[in-house]
């Protein structure tokens, strides 16, 4: 996730655009840059490092300048670096612009496009979508940027300047989002509305496929068959300081918001022709085929991921996984043979322990693939090969997208090395990926749920202690479960095999104590039952999450019960994750905690 901005109109463009590029910056903050236009000429100033950084280099060399882009990145292809940092101008200078989002074809259009003699300077999918608008460009603008789409797959909101179009802008919009600020004689281009809320509050919402003519006194807009539309403007109600969550009370609250587009980020750019695909990120076919053992290392959240890849992996693949702690592994003399992967995953990217155990993987000879959602973060740079989630930047510091892609990210691997290694038929690896799929748009459907599971959180802030429970794959997404609620509401959480609690730990459990049952798996949900009903005749409240029409109402063994959308059932952790962050968040939030700061913690554990 990046963000950007746009201004056209008779003031300074260049404090205009480093000004809402501030505001912005929780989209995306490697790296960050703007173009101006003056008298046909379009200046490029962009730099590694905070707004801060690029503020310096501008100076006050600029103060003619009344139109302009900017950008601050969240790097997804290619590290950031002064030379990946946006604005991007096409080879041949005409076309400048500035992207959010992910080009997944780039690839093969930045092959076409060298064999037409063009020449890139950096390593960004986003340069790949600039020089193609130049090569397409016939002078008439709004025609060039319909014909591009129509050569683009994945996501963008561009803001584009043509070098002989002066003192106008134009934005597009495909799955990223971007607005249009209206002004008095002067008009905006951007990511979201915290960027011109100094300057108005008046603001047209771009729709899919769109493109916006933006002067300093007119606003065109064109749908994908050039038909002229009429946008009402609308009022913003927030005041600035909520700004930044987009009226959300909490980034908490806005990145579980945010999961469906942080899926289908994550997924869409690795599903192609009916497979997925991790070649083109380094783990090719020739290197997944001699893995024999997976090893799988992380920390907290990142490790609970790795938790229901082991089960997904020797599932579908058939390969044998383990999972540890960073920080026991790095002091436990691992054995690693020939053959073996270590996965490390981190939403930083920066974790000690995590750090530390891939470079005593790679020193005792191991291929190392990390799953970072910061591009050029430590872990990216050191493993072998980095495979990335594209889930934006996450501020709250208990991980909430980071998670649900890294989940993703274990599906995705799973089907990658069953069509390796051949254990699945085609037909069910086309299945799940059907499955996998509609997965941003099953999570979107259980959103909801943050509205109508208000009463149960109040009675879960009401106790001391909690319980989550499961079998199989439900005991994997139960150690997140578990840890989302601790961390925000301070109230203490256990996760347990629900086949196992009868050894001990059932004598904790006593009247209203809250026990959340995780049942989802048909194979195992008849024990699942039995168990729930063993602390049930204890006293126990409990909640029930598990699949549409599998409760029995005769049976009345839960209090209350959340069903969930038919889904694979391999994928459910992704759903059921969901439900436990909405739990979590409602239960703090009701407790009147600091959601996005819990105390103690930080958001990237960088000490040992
Ligand atoms: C999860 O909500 C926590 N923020 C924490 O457990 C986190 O997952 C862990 O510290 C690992 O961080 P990383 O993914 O950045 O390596």
């Amino acid at each position: 996730m990046c963000g950007i901005v746009g201004y056209i109109g008779n003031n300074r463009a260049d404090e205009i655009l480093i000004e809402g590029l501030r505001k912005l910056e929780y989209r995306g903050y490697d790296s960050s840059g703007i173009a101006l236009a003056d008298a046909g000429k379009v200046k490029c100033i962009k730099t590694k490092g905070r707004i801060d950084v690029l503020a310096e280099k501008v100076g006050d060399g600029y103060a003619d300048a009344v139109c302009g882009i900017g950008h601050t990145r969240w790097a997804t292809h290619g590290e950031p670096s002064d030379r990946n940092s946006h604005p991007h101008t096409s080879c041949d200078g005409k076309v400048t612009l500035v992207h959010n989002g992910i080009i997944e074809n780039y690839i093969k259009l930045k092959r076409e496009l060298t064999e037409k003699g063009i020449t890139f300077k950096s390593e960004t999918d986003t340069e790949c979508a600039v020089n193609l608008i130049a090569a397409l460009y016939d002078g008439n603008p709004k025609d060039t940027l319909l014909r591009a789409m129509e050569m683009l797959t994945g996501s963008y909101a561009f803001a584009v300047i043509f070098s002989d179009h002066p003192y106008t802008l134009y934005a597009v919009k495909k799955d990223s989002p971007l607005i249009l600020g209206v002004g008095e004689g002067e008009n905006f281009i951007a990511s979201d509305i915290p960027a011109i809320l100094k300057w108005t509050r008046r603001y047209i919402v771009l729709n899919e496929g769109e493109i916006a003519e933006v002067k300093r006194d007119s606003i065109h807009i064109v749908d994908r068959h050039r038909n002229p539309i009429n946008r009402e403007i609308e009022h913003v109600e927030w005041n600035v300081g909520d700004a930044e969550k987009s009226g959300f009370p909490h980034f908490m609250l806005k990145e579980i918001f945010e999961q469906p587009s942080a899926l289908k980020a994550t997924i869409s750019p690795r599903i192609n022709n009916g497979k997925v695909n991790f070649s083109d990120e380094g783990l090719t076919a020739e290197i997944a085929e001699r893995i024999e053992t997976i090893h799988i290392v992380a920390c907290g959240s990142a490790l609970h991921t790795g938790i229901i890849g082991k089960t997904l992996i020797e599932r579908l693949a058939g390969i044998p996984v383990d999972y540890e702690i960073a920080s026991e592994f790095r002091y436990r003399d691992p054995i690693i043979k020939k053959n073996e992967l270590v996965l490390l995953i981190s939403q930083s990217g920066e974790t000690a322990d995590t750090l530390a155990a891939l470079r005593l993987a790679k020193e005792r000879g191991a291929l190392t693939v990390a799953i970072v959602n910061v591009v050029g973060s430590s872990i990216a740079r050191e493993a072998d090969i980095s495979l990335f989630t594209h889930a934006g930047p996450e501020i709250a510091v208990a991980t909430t997208k980071a998670y649900s892609a890294q989940v993703a990210m274990m599906e995705l691997l799973a089907i990658y090395f069953a069509q390796i290694k051949r254990t699945l038929p085609p037909e069910r690896i086309a299945q799940l990926l059907n499955d996998l799929t509609s997965l941003p748009s099953q999570v979107e459907n259980i959103l909801p749920l943050y509205e109508t599971s208000r009463e149960l959180a109040e009675h879960i802030s009401a106790n001391a202690h909690v319980f989550f429970i499961g079998r199989g794959l439900d005991y994997c997404v139960a150690h997140e479960g578990s840890l989302k609620l601790k961390e925000i509401s301070y109230i203490h959480s256990e996760a347990y095999a629900a086949g196992e609690l009868k050894h001990g730990t059932i004598s904790l459990v006593s009247t209203g104590t809250p026990v959340i049952a995780i049942a989802t798996q048909r194979d195992v949900f008849d024990k699942m039952v039995s168990n729930i009903k063993e602390v049930k005749c204890r006293g126990a409240f409990v909640l029930l999450i598990t699949r549409k029409g599998w409760y029995d109402e005769s049976d009345s063994y839960a209090d209350q019960v959340i069903e969930l959308p038919e889904a694979e059932s391999l994928f459910m952790p992704s759903l059921v994750a969901v439900i436990c962050q909405i739990l979590a968040y409602n239960t703090a939030d009701i407790m009147g905690c600091d959601i996005d700061k819990p105390r103690n913690l930080a958001k990237s554990v960088t000490v040992e």
